[in-house]
């Protein structure tokens, strides 16, 4: 495993990262989290990702089972204040400080620690960046929280919340989590950019638009009912089953044959080898899926090759 500092930051991670949605899914055991975890671990892999929603909260809870006395070999990410935020009607939920500070005790509690490394704010939505920053920099002189992080910040938010942390000696934001993959680059518009000028780690999740990217679904066929997508997220292929993905999905399939490579190793790779991206997140509901992408850290893509995947993936801009 390859290692790099998250943007400005001196929190040193793995250059791939390990989501935590499927960790709390009814489909998963605690045991079989438990393996998750453990192959994370024999792969180097040294961040987790999860959020307070997740599984209702079981995704908390079930990492910190599995972690044990290994918390501190760990950089754990969580999140609060998203609109499902359970105290008031769902509306009214958002990343205030009335819900980042609430939000905080019930993360400790279930992943049983008494430090968040990274603690998001879940979509920006209607909070002032002032609040939001201002609300966690104070977490942050708490103890209970390390580092400030957001998740889907719309990139004008994140711009005044870093420059609002820059000019009054606040702690800045670290992290930035949204989706990104070679089907989906509409964030190299505007927060990428962002995270550039300020020195903020971008980190890409739906990495393989939930599968599409595997290479496991065919056009024209059936989904294969192992699959999460298969189970209950079939919405999300049906969105990306469209005949240009299809063919785009075509020519990175020959790509990867041509290098050798899986075709999740290859679109994980491509997006270590953007902008910002220090780590990228990737789900997995198998430890064979675990120990798989793990292997593209290593994989070190040509000027050559960029740019044949770069004329492959321009017809998606
Ligand atoms: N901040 C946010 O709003 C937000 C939103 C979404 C996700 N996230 C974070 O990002 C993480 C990843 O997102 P995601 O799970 O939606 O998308 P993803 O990482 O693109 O897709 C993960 C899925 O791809 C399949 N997969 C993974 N590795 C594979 C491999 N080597 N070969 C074949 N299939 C493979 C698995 O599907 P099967 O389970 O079907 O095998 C896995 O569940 C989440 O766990 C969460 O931590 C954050």
């Amino acid at each position: 495993m390859e290692y790099g500092y998250l943007g400005k930051s001196g929190l040193y991670a793995s250059r791939i990262s390990i989501g935590g949605v499927q960790l709390g899914s009814e489909d998963l055991s605690q045991r079989q989290v438990d393996r998750i975890i453990a192959a994370m671990f024999d792969v180097g892999i040294n961040l987790i990702d999860t959020a307070y929603i997740y599984g209702n909260g079981q995704s908390e809870v079930r990492i910190g089972k599995a972690l044990g006395a290994k918390r501190n070999d760990v950089i754990l990410v969580t999140k609060g204040g998203h609109y499902k935020a359970q105290y008031d009607p769902p509306s009214v939920g958002a990343p205030s400080r009335r819900y980042l500070v609430r939000e905080v005790e019930t993360c400790l509690k279930r992943l049983n620690t008494d430090y968040i490394d990274v603690y998001m704010w879940h979509m920006g939505n209607s909070v002032p960046p002032h609040e939001m920053l201002r609300a966690m920099d104070d977490l942050v002189k708490s103890g209970k929280v390390l580092y400030i992080g957001g998740s889907n910040t719309p990139a004008w938010k994140l711009g005044v919340a870093s420059e609002y942390a820059r000019n009054h000696g606040m702690n800045p934001v670290v992290l930035e989590q949204s989706g990104y993959s070679m089907l989906n680059r509409s964030r190299e518009l505007d927060t990428i950019p962002c995270c550039l000028e300020y020195g903020i780690s971008f980190m890409p999740y739906r990495a393989l638009q939930s599968g599409f990217l595997s290479g496991r679904y065919k056009q024209g066929e059936p989904v294969p009912e192992d699959t999460a997508v298969g189970r209950y997220n079939k919405p999300t292929l049906d969105r990306m089953s469209t005949d240009e993905n299809w063919e785009i999905l075509a020519q990175l399939t020959q790509v990867a044959g041509d290098l050798g490579i899986p075709l999740p190793e290859l679109a994980l790779a491509w997006l270590l080898h953007q902008s910002a991206v220090d780590t990228v997140l990737v789900g997995a509901s198998r430890p064979e899926q675990v120990i798989e992408n793990a292997k593209a850290a290593n994989v070190k893509l040509s000027p050559d090759v960029l740019a044949r995947l770069d004329e492959i993936l321009r017809r998606n801009d």
